[in-house]
């Protein structure tokens, strides 16, 4: 399978990060904690230099909580301050108000010797498209304050949403795009959805994810669907196939129809816990 991806509008979306970065301390970077890496755009390194910068793991609900405490720890050895989010249900959000203060605290500190006390902190959410920014938005900053953003026709200029006393939010995120050469980034960007779908072929992805699942989950889509679990990944899906009763007409197994329940299983956390990057042997050891 060949990924390409066809950037749109990027560059004027980062002509418009470029911009809003003038405006603001720290940069809010989510990515997605199954592919913490594959999900993050090195473009933010230099639109966002200068600036301190937040990484949060979000959907660590859907991710292996062994690697994501990796992660975690790799992201701090490079200098970031890291939190885990569950955006949908609101885990972790508190966390974030005390990850951005301890980012900032240089500037807190400068700012304390000039004499100017309680000023807020500006701070901007960036990420790829699905990770969960808009989520993350509301969830911070309670249904309320996003509404008032988002009337269209009366957003001139920029939106601030006062997330508290020491944090306001430019209300729009900056949407970074995936870039990848590797195809084998472009795989995982496909198994969470990130990919448009159009360009996609369900059965061979879900090939790939059985494939990932059966070297590294071992067990997991037998204990999901009763099958058994083959080295052969089109004989693993229409085992599934039968096990769901995917049939097209005439009793022919529909292995399309097996492949989707998959892959939504797969992206709705059906299929356990599960992340899909591992840190490198040599991260693992430092942080173990
Ligand atoms: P974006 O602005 O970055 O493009 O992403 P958005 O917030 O639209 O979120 C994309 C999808 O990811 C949404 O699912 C959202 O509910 C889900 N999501 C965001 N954060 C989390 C999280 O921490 N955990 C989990 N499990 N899911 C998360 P959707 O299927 O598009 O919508 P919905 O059916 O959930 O409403």
């Amino acid at each position: 399978m060949h990924f390409q991806w066809y950037p749109g509008h990027m560059s004027k979306a980062k002509r418009m990060m470029q911009e809003d970065m003038k405006l603001i301390d720290v940069v809010i970077e989510l990515v997605d904690a199954r592919i913490p890496l594959s999900s993050k755009n090195p473009d933010i390194d230099e639109l966002a230099k200068n600036k301190s910068r937040v990484i949060l793991l979000n959907k660590y609900d859907l991710a292996d909580p062994k690697y994501t405490d990796h992660w975690k720890a790799y992201f701090e050895r490079q200098g970031y301050f890291v939190t885990l989010v569950n955006s949908k249900n609101g885990n972790g959000i508190r966390k974030v108000n005390e990850v951005v203060q301890q980012a900032c605290k240089e500037k807190i500190e400068r700012n304390r010797k000039r004499g100017i006390l309680n000023r807020p902190l500006r701070a901007m959410v960036v990420g790829i498209p699905n990770v969960g920014k808009s989520t993350f938005i509301n969830s911070i900053a309670g249904k309320a304050a996003t509404k008032t953003g988002n009337k269209p026709g009366v957003t001139k200029g920029k939106q601030w949403i006062k997330i508290n006393k020491n944090i306001d939010l430019l209300d729009t995120p900056g949407i970074l795009w995936p870039k990848f050469e590797d195809q084998s980034v472009g795989l995982r960007l496909a198994f969470i959805g990130s990919l448009r779908e159009e360009i996609l072929n369900t059965f061979e992805l879900s090939l790939e994810l059985i494939k990932f699942l059966i070297l590294n989950y071992k067990g997991n889509l037998a204990n999901r669907y009763g099958v058994e679990e083959s080295d052969d990944a089109v004989k693993t899906l229409s085992g599934i196939a039968e096990k769901r009763a995917c049939r097209i007409k005439g009793g022919e197994l529909d292995l399309n129809k097996a492949a989707g329940i998959v892959m939504d299983d797969f992206r709705n956390g059906r299929l356990g816990t599960i992340t899909l990057e591992f840190p490198s042997v040599s991260d693992t050891e430092q942080t173990s």
